[in-house]
């Protein structure tokens, strides 16, 4: 099958080589000797790819390996205790092995594909969907009436969080750094927009303040964000995009009745196969109702998968990034 591979760990440029490798066997490393295969339509790319190419991840399997880790496609085989199979539309969580022709995933990382999706939209489901509604709803404790505040509102979290936040009846407030982005934000359901490069904070202050605020870029916004909170408002932490990893000084959270929490989707999700039925069943139905709809602003072929790891690392994502095969 063709496939893209890290082979080396130099980064985008160099890192991935595109051929042909021997298909999987049915059998995912998370179920042994069980495992869902799916003729693969199309694969997200995400900031885990990226830093794979730089042996940055925390999971750094043996060069050479099939990164991707999210698929769109069709059921070719799957084991008796999936809830899918052969021949349904499905999208699925490989963790490893999504940039691939064929990739197996655990039968509880696999969803039926809501209708109307195309297979890219299917594509930008799984990582940033399952990661915003756990941050919100269950790390972030959101309530129906709060006000989110959401930083990087263009990028992939960051509209799957606006979309799924509107789902659970919130209201939004996008942190966004430029005009197209803005757009983006909108696009994608914002009730209001604020610009990263202005007085965003003095800003949020005047919306009212954030219940919560959902931040995967981290940096030197962070302590505005924790003055941007109402009274019991909870910092969720998603990722560092902006590069430096933040630190608290814990008196503010004392002196304003704050919490900042921590929101690790993999870690927490993959020991609990109940959970993530139940997530993607809430999310399936947010899909139905027409709050979650993936923006794809980028679609690449297999071949290109370097060109769609340049975008992530030069900070042009709007909505996901995709290939398609
Ligand atoms: N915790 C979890 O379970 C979990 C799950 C999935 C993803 N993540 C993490 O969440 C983060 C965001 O992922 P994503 O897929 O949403 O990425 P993305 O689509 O590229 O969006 C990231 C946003 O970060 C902002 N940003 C600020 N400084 C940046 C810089 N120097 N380089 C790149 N972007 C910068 C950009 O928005 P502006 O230009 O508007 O500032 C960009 O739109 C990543 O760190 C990822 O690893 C965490």
């Amino acid at each position: 099958m063709r496939a893209v591979q890290i082979t080396e760990l130099t980064g985008p440029d160099s890192a991935l080589s595109v051929g042909e490798v021997p298909e999987p066997e049915p059998s995912h490393f998370l179920t042994p000797g069980e495992g869902v295969v799916v003729d693969v339509e199309a694969t997200g790319v995400a900031f885990p790819e990226l830093l794979q190419t730089r042996g940055e991840y925390q999971i750094k399997p043996p060069v050479p390996f099939v990164p991707g880790s999210e698929v769109a496609g069709v059921v070719r085989s799957a084991p008796e205790s999936a809830s899918v199979k052969a021949g349904d539309r499905v999208v699925a969580f490989p963790m490893l092995g999504g940039w691939a022709e064929v990739a197996v995933a655990p039968a509880f990382l696999t969803f039926p594909l809501p209708d109307g999706f195309d297979a890219a939209q299917g594509a930008a489901l799984i990582l940033n969907y399952h990661t915003a509604y756990f941050a919100l709803k269950i790390r972030g404790r959101l309530a129906q009436g709060e006000t989110v505040l959401v930083h990087g509102a263009a990028g992939g979290v960051g509209t799957a969080a606006i979309q799924v936040a509107k789902g659970l009846g919130a209201r939004t407030i996008g942190v966004v750094s430029t005009q197209e982005k803005e757009r983006v934000a909108r696009e994608a359901g914002a009730d209001e927009v604020v610009r990263s490069d202005s007085a965003w904070k003095d800003a949020v202050k005047e919306l009212g303040g954030a219940d919560v605020v959902l931040d995967p870029v981290g940096g030197d916004r962070f302590t505005d964000s924790l003055r941007s909170l109402k009274e019991e408002g909870r910092l969720v932490v998603v990722g560092f995009t902006g590069g430096s990893i933040p630190e608290v000084r814990v008196n503010r959270l004392l002196l304003n009745n704050v919490d900042v929490v921590g929101a690790g989707w993999g870690a927490y999700v993959i020991g609990k196969p109940q959970l993530n039925q139940e997530i993607g069943a809430a999310l399936h139905q947010l899909a139905a109702d027409g709050f979650v709809k993936p923006l794809v602003g980028h679609r690449f072929p297999l071949e290109q998968a370097a060109q769609a790891l340049h975008v992530l690392d030069g900070r042009g994502a709007l909505g996901k990034v995709v290939l398609e095969l």
